[in-house]
């Protein structure tokens, strides 16, 4: 026989010993697998019981069994007793004051201006058409002379226009969202349904009506067929998405550039009648510039400022407001999250 019955005893007992020592979950851990794993001597005892004498195998068989139970007995013992230290220790260094002051950071809401816009590009969006972008830093020809607008024009003097220096840049801060509708032009065949917001730029001085940075909403529209009834209809729908449904339009003769034949479009809403945007047929030059058929195709535009239109809806009398983004103004609006 390669291990005798004291040996057994000695070997539980110096498991035993381990086992009431080990102080942690870590040092249990190993202590099990010396003196309980496959290569413990408990566990070569219990293997090497097959080679003993029959005689002697019942004796020794009730010392193995009875030394392992109780080892094994121990270890659970002694595992509960750490694991309940491990589980109090953790409450006490992980605890959370609840008491503590919180810190109150309000949440973060889209501008009004960006609120408007996206319900803007939402609506138009429904009608099948696309959001088109384009620089804020345009190229002047993209600005003026693609719309039409001669070099002697006044919208290009040095009062309206930021250009940018060098001046043979030949670039400004766009004055418009309209050289969105050449870059559309040219980079798209028609049918075109687009919707271009976006932030434009004039040298003005900031007052209660106006600012130097502002917004504005175009829309183009390119198509065979395409009627003044059509730019008629679009702008009805429009107005009346955004400030109700009993909201009228009218179209007063004007001038742009770029339109040919030119409306005024307002709006009539609270008891009268207040001005939105600029409208019209897109000018035959202008879409010959662009490359697009004279003979086939037709198309109306539109543009109006973003600020006035929030203005207007919700009774804003200073531009500041608007401008300024004081969160005692803006928050009145919503987060403007969906
Ligand atoms: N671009 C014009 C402006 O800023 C507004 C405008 C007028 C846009 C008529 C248009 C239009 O598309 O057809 O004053």
């Amino acid at each position: 026989m390669s291990i005798s019955i004291a040996e057994v005893t000695e070997s539980a007992k110096s498991a035993l010993l381990a086992i009431a020592g080990a102080n942690e979950l870590s040092d249990l851990k190993s202590v099990k697998i010396e003196h309980l794993g496959d290569k413990s001597p408990l566990s070569k005892a219990s293997q090497a019981l097959g080679k003993i004498a029959a005689e002697e195998k019942a004796a020794f068989g009730k010392v193995v069994g009875s030394a392992k139970a109780e080892v094994s007995a121990a270890y659970e013992a002694r595992l509960k007793v750490l694991e309940a230290e491990r589980d109090s220790r953790v409450l006490i260094e992980e605890r959370v004051d609840v008491t503590l002051p919180a810190s109150n950071i309000p949440k973060g809401g889209l501008h009004p201006l960006t609120i408007l816009t996206n319900e803007i590009s939402d609506l138009f969006i429904g009608l099948g058409y696309r959001v088109a972008e384009g620089p804020e830093l345009e190229a002047e020809w993209l600005n003026f002379d693609a719309l039409n607008i001669p070099a002697d024009h006044p919208a290009r003097t040095m009062q309206d226009t930021f250009f940018i220096e060098p001046l043979d840049s030949k670039l400004v801060l766009r004055t418009h969202t309209s050289p969105v509708q050449i870059r559309t032009m040219l980079e798209n065949n028609p049918p075109i349904y687009v919707i271009c917001p976006g932030r434009t730029y004039r040298a003005d001085e900031l007052d209660a009506t106006h600012t130097p940075v502002f917004s504005q909403v175009e829309g183009l529209v390119i198509d065979r067929g395409i009627t003044m009834a059509d730019l008629k209809g679009t702008l009805d729908y429009f107005a009346q998405s955004i400030f109700g449904p009993d909201v009228k339009t009218r179209l007063r003769p004007s001038f742009f550039p770029f339109t040919e034949p030119s409306a005024e479009v307002d709006f009539f809403f609270n008891g009268r009648w207040i001005e939105w945007g600029g409208c019209g047929m897109v000018n035959p030059k202008v879409l010959e510039v662009c490359g697009i058929d004279t003979t086939e195709f037709t198309g109306f535009a539109f543009g109006m400022g973003l600020e006035r239109t929030l203005m207007v809806r919700h009774g804003i009398t200073d531009m500041h407001d608007i401008v300024e983004g004081d969160t005692r103004f803006t928050r009145s609006f919503g987060l403007g999250i969906k």
